[in-house]
C-alpha cells in the first residue's frame, strides 16, 4: 500500500498553492468542497482510486486533506476555508494570535517557528496517528516572504530532525528577478539553505516563468496569483498522479524522488508541463492536439519550464515524465530514444528517462479527457541559473550592508551576521555540486568520498544509519 502523505502549507504562497491543490484532487477523487464523496457507499465508486493517501475518511464517506495550514497572518487561509467550507480540519489551522505576518522578513518567520514548536510538532504527531503507514511530508511555500521561508525553515529543520527517515519533499516558489520586496534575496538564501540540509527533495518555480507561461495559457496579460498556482497545482497533481491512481510503478514517494536524486546533495528539481488541458485548467483552449511522442519532445522545450533558463545547454542528471491520456507505448518509445539523441546526459548517467503513464479521473469528464497532457521533473543543471540569480541579487544588497538591521532582533543574529555568511557558502556548495556533476568522473568522486567517510571508522546499524 502507499503510504499517507501529509501536506503543510505555509504563509501566503503556501496557502494559495494549496487551495489550487484541494480543488483539483477534490475534482479527481469525486469529493464535494465539503469533503462529501459524491458515492454514498464504496460500491458507488467508479474506479479504483486510492484518495486516503492525501486525506482521510470516515464512516459516512466524508474525506478531510491530511493538511496544516499555517501563517502569521488570517486573511489567506480565511480565504480556503471559505472556499471549502468544513473541509479542512479546524485543528490543523495555526494562525498567529498577533495576526501581524512576519512583515517578509525570514527572521520573524523563524522566530514564530521556535517559540511555537512544541504546539507545532503535537499538531503533526496527531496528524501522523491518524495514519497507517506514513510515508512523509511535502511543503508548500514561497522563499521570498517572511513566514513560507522563515517559518517553512524552521519547520523544515523540525521535521527532518524528528522525523528523519521519512521523505521529505518541499515544492517552493522562488521570486521573479523584479522582486517586488527588497531584502527577498536575504530571505532566498536563508531558505535555500534548510533546502539544501533538510530536504529530500525540492521541486522548483519561479514566478517569473510562471507568470511568462500564465500569460501564454490564459490568454491574458494581467495575469494573477490563482491562475499561476493553477499551474502548479497542475505539477502536483501529475506527481502525485502515480499515487493516488495506484499502479505497478512510482506507486511511492521513495520511488519517484530515488529515480530523480542521484546524491542527496543534487535534490532539486524543474517541472515543465504541457499542454494545460481542461482536465487541469476549466475552460482552457489554447492548445493543439498532441501525441504522446509531440508532448514528450515539448517538455524539454524552454518555453514550457516553470524555471526560467540561461542560454547554457542544460544537462539532465535524471528525468520523470507522467504522461495522462490514451498513449501507445510504440509512441512513448519513440520519444524517449528521440529524446535521448537530443538531450545532453552526464557521462556517468543511464541516460534512462523514466515515464509513467498516469490515470485520468472518471469523476473529472472535461471536453479534454481524450487528449494526452504531460508534465516533466528534470533534475537538471539549468537548476544553477535559479539559484546564481539568488546568490547575485544577495551579494549586491550584502556587500552594502543594506537591510541587515531588518534582521537583527532575530535570535539567529544575536551574534552577528554569521549565517547570512554560512548559507551563501552552502548555496555556492551546491552550485558547484552541479558544476561537478557534468563531469565523467563526478559519481567515482562520490563514491570515494562516501567509503572515505565510512572508512573513518563509521559503523551502520540494522537500518544502515551510521552510529555515532
Ligand atoms: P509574510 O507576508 O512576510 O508574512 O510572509 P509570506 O510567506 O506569507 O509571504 P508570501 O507567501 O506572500 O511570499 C512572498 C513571495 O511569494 C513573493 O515573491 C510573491 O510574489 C510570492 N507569492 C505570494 N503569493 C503567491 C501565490 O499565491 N502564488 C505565487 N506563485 N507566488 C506568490
Amino acid at each position: 500500500m502507499t503510504g499517507e502523505i501529509i501536506t503543510l502549507q505555509i504563509g501566503q504562497c503556501g496557502n494559495q498553492v494549496g487551495k489550487q491543490f484541494w480543488s483539483q484532487l477534490i475534482k479527481e477523487h469525486g469529493i464535494c468542497k465539503d469533503g462529501q464523496s459524491l458515492n454514498t457507499s464504496e460500491t458507488d465508486k467508479v474506479e479504483e482510486d486510492d484518495p486516503t493517501i492525501f486525506f482521510k475518511q470516515n464512516d459516512s464517506n466524508r474525506y478531510t486533506p491530511r493538511a496544516l495550514l499555517f501563517d502569521l497572518e488570517p486573511s489567506a487561509i480565511a480565504d480556503v476555508q471559505n472556499s471549502f467550507p468544513g473541509l479542512f480540519n479546524e485543528r490543523n489551522v495555526w494562525v498567529s494570535k498577533d495576526e501581524l505576518g512576519a512583515g517578509n522578513a525570514w527572521s520573524k518567520g523563524y522566530d514564530y517557528g521556535l517559540e511555537n514548536q512544541e504546539e507545532f510538532i503535537n499538531m503533526i504527531d496527531k496528524e501522523i496517528d491518524a495514519t497507517e503507514s506514513f510515508e512523509g511530508f511535502q511543503l508548500l511555500h514561497s522563499v521570498a516572504g517572511g513566514t513560507g521561508s522563515g517559518l517553512g525553515s524552521n519547520l523544515l529543520e523540525a521535521l527532518s530532525d524528528r522525523y528523519h527517515k521519512k521523505i521529505i519533499t518541499t515544492y517552493s516558489v522562488f521570486p521573479s528577478s523584479e522582486s517586488e520586496v527588497v531584502i527577498q534575496p536575504y530571505n532566498t538564501i536563508l531558505t535555500l539553505r534548510r533546502l539544501i540540509e533538510h530536504s529530500d527533495a525540492s521541486v522548483v518555480f519561479d514566478n517569473k516563468a510562471l507568470l511568462n507561461l500564465a500569460t501564454r495559457v490564459f490568454r491574458d496579460r494581467n495575469t494573477s496569483y490563482e491562475q499561476t498556482n493553477q499551474l502548479i497545482a497542475s505539477v502536483l497533481s501529475s506527481i502525485t498522479n502515480s499515487l493516488r491512481f495506484p499502479s505497478y510503478m512510482y506507486n511511492s514517494l521513495p520511488s519517484i524522488f530515488s529515480t530523480l536524486v542521484p546524491t542527496a546533495d543534487l535534490h532539486f528539481l524543474v517541472p515543465s508541463f504541457t499542454p494545460f488541458t481542461s482536465d487541469f485548467i476549466p475552460g482552457v483552449r489554447d492548445f493543439k492536439k498532441s501525441s504522446a511522442y509531440d508532448v514528450i519532445l515539448d517538455l524539454f522545450d524552454k518555453s514550457n519550464s516553470m524555471v526560467l533558463r540561461n542560454n547554457d545547454t542544460p544537462v539532465y542528471l535524471s528525468v520523470y515524465n507522467s504522461i495522462l491520456g490514451p498513449t501507445d507505448q510504440a509512441d512513448i518509445t519513440r520519444a524517449i530514444l528521440k529524446s535521448q539523441q537530443r538531450i545532453k546526459f552526464p557521462p556517468w548517467s543511464s541516460s534512462a528517462l523514466h515515464v509513467n503513464i498516469g490515470k485520468k479521473s472518471a469523476y473529472n469528464i472535461t471536453p479534454d479527457s481524450d487528449k494526452v497532457s504531460g508534465m516533466m521533473l528534470a533534475n537538471t543543471t539549468s537548476v544553477n541559473a535559479l539559484l546564481q540569480t539568488a546568490c547575485s541579487s544577495f551579494d549586491v544588497l550584502f556587500k552594502r550592508g543594506a537591510f541587515l538591521h531588518m534582521y537583527q532582533d532575530g535570535k539567529m543574529f544575536q551574534n552577528g551576521v554569521e549565517e547570512f555568511i554560512e548559507s551563501r557558502e552552502v548555496v555556492q556548495s551546491c552550485i558547484n555540486e552541479y558544476y561537478a556533476a557534468e563531469q565523467e568522473t563526478f559519481m567515482d568522486d562520490v563514491l570515494m568520498e562516501e567509503e572515505n567517510i565510512v572508512g573513518n571508522g563509521g559503523m551502520l546499524d540494522a537500518d544502515g544509519d551510521n552510529i555515532i
